[in-house]
Formats: C-alpha cells, sequence, structure tokens
C-alpha cells in the first residue's frame, strides 16, 4: 500500500522535478509518484494525497483538472496537500483561488507554489516563444522600477520542504488514530 502519493500533471519537466524533490523529502516514507497524463492513482489505496499542476494560459492542465474534480467529489477524509507550479509567483494566489476546486482547496492542509520556470531553453517551438516574451516581461518591468535586478523564478526548494513536514504530520496524526482505534 502506497502511503503517500504524489501525483502531478507538467508539460516540460518542471512539475516533475518538483515531485520527485518532494518524494525525495518524504525519505523513509513508502512514497509513489505518478504522473496524471499516465492514469490516475487508486485515492483507496493511499494514506497522504499530494497533488499537483503546472499553470498554463492561466490554467490547470486538463487531466489535473478532471483529477482534482474527481478527488474533490470523492476523496472522503483523505489528507490532502495541493502544490501548483507557476511562472509568475505574483500571480499563485489567484490560480489558487480561481483553479483549486473550492472544496479541496478548503480541505487541503495545505496549498503551496513551488515555483516554475521561465527560462526557454530546450523547451518545444511554440512554449519557447511563450516563454522567450513571458520573460522580456518580467525583465522590462524590473528595468522600470529603477533598478536592473532580472531575477527569474525558479522552483521554490522550501516551500517543497514545507510540503513534506506537513505530509509528514498528517501520516503521523493519522498513525496514531488508527492506534488509539485498535487499542480500543
Ligand atoms: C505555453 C506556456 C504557458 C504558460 N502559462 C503560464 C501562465 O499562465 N502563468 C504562469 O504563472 N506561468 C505560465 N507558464 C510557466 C509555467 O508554469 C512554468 O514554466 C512551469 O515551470 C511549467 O511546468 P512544466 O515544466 O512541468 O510544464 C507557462 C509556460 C508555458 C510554456
Amino acid at each position: 500500500m502506497a502511503t503517500i502519493t504524489i501525483a502531478y500533471a507538467g508539460r516540460n519537466g518542471m512539475t516533475r522535478e518538483c515531485a520527485e524533490r518532494l518524494a525525495k523529502e518524504l525519505n523513509g516514507i513508502d512514497v509513489t509518484v505518478c504522473n496524471l497524463a499516465d492514469g490516475f492513482p487508486d485515492l483507496a489505496k493511499t494514506d497522504v494525497l499530494l497533488a499537483g499542476s503546472a499553470v498554463r494560459h492561466g490554467r490547470l492542465l486538463p487531466e489535473a483538472k478532471r483529477f482534482f474534480d474527481e478527488v474533490a467529489r470523492t476523496g472522503g477524509d483523505l489528507p490532502v496537500g495541493v502544490f501548483l507550479c507557476c511562472g509568475y509567483a505574483d500571480r499563485f494566489m489567484e490560480y489558487r483561488d480561481r483553479l483549486i476546486p473550492r472544496d479541496l482547496r478548503e480541505r487541503a492542509f495545505l496549498t503551496s507554489n513551488f515555483g516554475g520556470t521561465l527560462n526557454p531553453a530546450g523547451k518545444p517551438f511554440w512554449d519557447r516563444m511563450w516563454l522567450f516574451f513571458a520573460r522580456s516581461g518580467i525583465v522590462e518591468s524590473e528595468i522600470e522600477d529603477g533598478e536592473y535586478t532580472p531575477v527569474l523564478p525558479g522552483m521554490i526548494p522550501e516551500n517543497i520542504g514545507q510540503m513534506a513536514s506537513f505530509a509528514r504530520r498528517q501520516l503521523a496524526g493519522k498513525r496514531i488514530a488508527e492506534m488509539n482505534n485498535n487499542a480500543q
């Protein structure tokens, strides 16, 4: 039985990298990492679910949207943490409130921004174009602020670490509740 399932949707590798880093932070625990494009995990077979998606064109990836809706509908009392990977960190709260179904958002023990990249290198052609223009926009706005500090987005390891420790706490709480039930 998978104790913690990490289910993610991404296109160019960053969300997968975040999911893999999260799995590493959960060392010592039985963790399954699952790409939602390959199918949905069996929610009955996990104790804690960590689910995430990249944001593209202001939306979740379609498989993540379907999965989030399914978890909101059928997840029962399964503890859930939700993460997004987005290039515009300042839009995270808007994405969180608009894209994560309300039931899921309110039930989640944590909703977090794992960061994202606007680096066009190595991406498919149209993605490269999009990222190129998105990135120049960010650099320009920072020049307008009077100082040239081209701070580009990237992964946010501290948020991934925080998700891992919250997930450990959820798992420990579940184990203690089970032990209490068995002792009665
Ligand atoms: C075509 C395209 C559209 C994107 N749209 C958005 C967006 O609307 N908002 C945002 O914050 N980031 C956007 N991004 C940035 C991605 O969220 C970021 O690159 C993320 O790391 C992608 O994860 P992935 O590598 O797993 O696909 C977009 C990236 C691409 C390539």
